[in-house]
C-alpha cells in the first residue's frame, strides 16, 4: 500500500509544529525519517496513524483519502483504516496484566478479526519468528527491553496492517537487540510499507531503503 502525506500542518495551541510536510512511501519501502528531538517527527507518525487530528493537508493510502477528503470518514471506515495502519509506540504500552499472549490477541478478537482459538494460533507463529515463543506466558515487567520491543511488533502484526510505524524503536535497546531488529524489519518489507522514526544514523543507514531529514520536509526545524 502507498501512503500519500500532502503538506500537513499541525499546531499545538500557537506553537505550529509541521508545516505543509510532504512524505510518500510505497510498498516494500522502508522509509526512515531522521530529525533531532522536538523536531516533529512523533506528531507526523501520530497524524499518520489517525491519533492526532491535522490542521490542514491530506493524507492518502493508496486512491482512498483517509484525511482532507471532502467527507468526514464513517465509523466503519474509520476501523479499516485503523486496520491497515498499525503503530508500534516508543513506550511500547503493552498490557500490564496480560501475558505476552494475551497482549497479542486482545485486539484482532476484540474487532471480531479472528476468534480467540484462531488468535492463539497467529500469536503463536508470530512469538516463535521473533523468538519469544518461550515467553508467551510471561508478564510484561518480567521482559528485558528487547524482548517487550519484539511484543510490541509482533502485536502489531497480529492486525496484519499494510503499513507499519516504529517510533525510534532502538532508543531502549543495546546494540546486541537491535542487531535482532534488521532481519526483522527486513522481512516486514516483504508484505508491507514501513515508516520508522530514529535519530539513530547508524540504524537509519541499515534497514533504510530510503532516509529522510525532518529539515528537508518541514521548514519549521531549522536544525
Ligand atoms: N500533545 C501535545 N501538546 C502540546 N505540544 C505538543 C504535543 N505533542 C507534541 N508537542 C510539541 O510539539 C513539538 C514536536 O514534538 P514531537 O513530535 O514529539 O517531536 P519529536 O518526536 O521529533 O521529538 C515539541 O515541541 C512538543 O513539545
Ligand atoms: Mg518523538
Amino acid at each position: 500500500m502507498r501512503v500519500v502525506i500532502e503538506k500537513l500542518n499541525k499546531k499545538f495551541k500557537d506553537h505550529q509544529v509541521l508545516k505543509d510536510v510532504s512524505l510518500e512511501v510505497n510498498d516494500h519501502e522502508v522509509v526512515v525519517v531522521m530529525g533531532e528531538s522536538g523536531c516533529g517527527k512523533t506528531t507526523l507518525l501520530r497524524c499518520l496513524c489517525d491519533l492526532e487530528q491535522p490542521d490542514a493537508g491530506k493524507i492518502s493510502l493508496d486512491d482512498w483519502v483517509v484525511y482532507g477528503g471532502q467527507s468526514k470518514l464513517s465509523r466503519q471506515e474509520r476501523q479499516r483504516y485503523h486496520r491497515l495502519i498499525g503503530m508500534v509506540l516508543q513506550n511500547y504500552q503493552l498490557f500490564p496484566h496480560r501475558t505476552v499472549l494475551e497482549n497479542c490477541c486482545e485486539a484482532p478478537v476484540y474487532q471480531k478479526l479472528m476468534n480467540k482459538q484462531e488468535a492463539m494460533v497467529k500469536a503463536r507463529e508470530l512469538l516463535s519468528q521473533l523468538n519469544l515463543l518461550d515467553q508467551a506466558d510471561q508478564y510484561p515487567h518480567t521482559l528485558s527491553g528487547g524482548q517487550k520491543q519484539r511484543v510490541a511488533i509482533a502485536r502489531a502484526c497480529m492486525l496484519q496492517p499494510e503499513v507499519l510505524c516504529f517510533d525510534e524503536p532502538t532508543s531502549a535497546l543495546d546494540a546486541n537487540t537491535i542487531e535482532q531488529l534488521y532481519p526483522l524489519i527486513d522481512s516486514l518489507k516483504e508484505k508491507m510499507a514501513v515508516v520508522i522514526i530514529t535519530h539513530d544514523e547508524a540504524f537509519a543507514k541499515k534497514v533504510g531503503t530510503r532516509v529522510v531529514r525532518m529539515h528537508d520536509i518541514n521548514p519549521l526545524d531549522e536544525k
